[in-house]
């Protein structure tokens, strides 16, 4: 199975933006289609979310082993390896299963600066059937990257991923 080279969507305005991420839960339907392995669909889940997705720095998972995050597949720079749950900004989503959404992460107590790039972040759970099996993370370069048709759109394309995957017992 071969894919199409992933092209940068158009986020240009709200309503090309709306458009884009429809297109994009669409790609993660297409590209992990047939495929229920957690660590190839994570890892082409980040890069077509990296290609795919403007003004992103680093785009990658944490999963969850009992109250720590590890490093999972990711694109962009070296990041921090494992981050307690009582830390930073993935901390946070894991600990309250909520989504973060920072607009300045300097202004974030506990802001955990793997990439001094790094301006604003939204990390998002991954809930499969109630269980916490890992955290996806987001990093911009610019201030106040993520508005709620981010997080709208990325809840819809994690929710893809979620429901494309089998994740081992080990995780959450
Ligand atoms: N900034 C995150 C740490 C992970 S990196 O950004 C890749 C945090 O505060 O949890």
């Amino acid at each position: 199975m071969s894919f199409d080279p992933v092209t940068a969507l158009d986020m240009s305005s709200p309503a090309a933006k709306r458009e884009a991420y429809a297109q994009l839960a669409a790609q993660v339907r297409a590209v992990l289609e047939g495929e229920r392995d957690w660590l190839a669909n994570l890892a082409q889940f980040a890069a077509l979310v990296h290609g795919a997705v403007p003004h992103l720095n680093w785009a990658g998972f944490y999963l969850a082993q009992g109250e720590t995050l590890v490093l999972g597949p990711f694109q962009g720079a070296l990041a921090c390896v494992r981050i307690p749950f009582s830390r930073g900004v993935c901390g946070a989503c894991a600990r309250t299963r909520q989504v973060q959404r920072v607009a300045d992460v300097h202004a974030f107590p506990g802001h955990i600066a793997c990439d001094a790039r790094s301006r604003s972040e939204l990390v998002l759970p991954l809930l499969a059937a109630g269980r916490l099996v890992g955290v996806f993370d987001l990093d911009s370069p610019l201030p106040d990257r993520f508005d709620a048709d981010d997080q709208a759109g990325f809840e819809a394309a994690v929710q893809a991923l979620v429901d494309a995957t089998d994740w081992p017992a080990r995780f959450g």
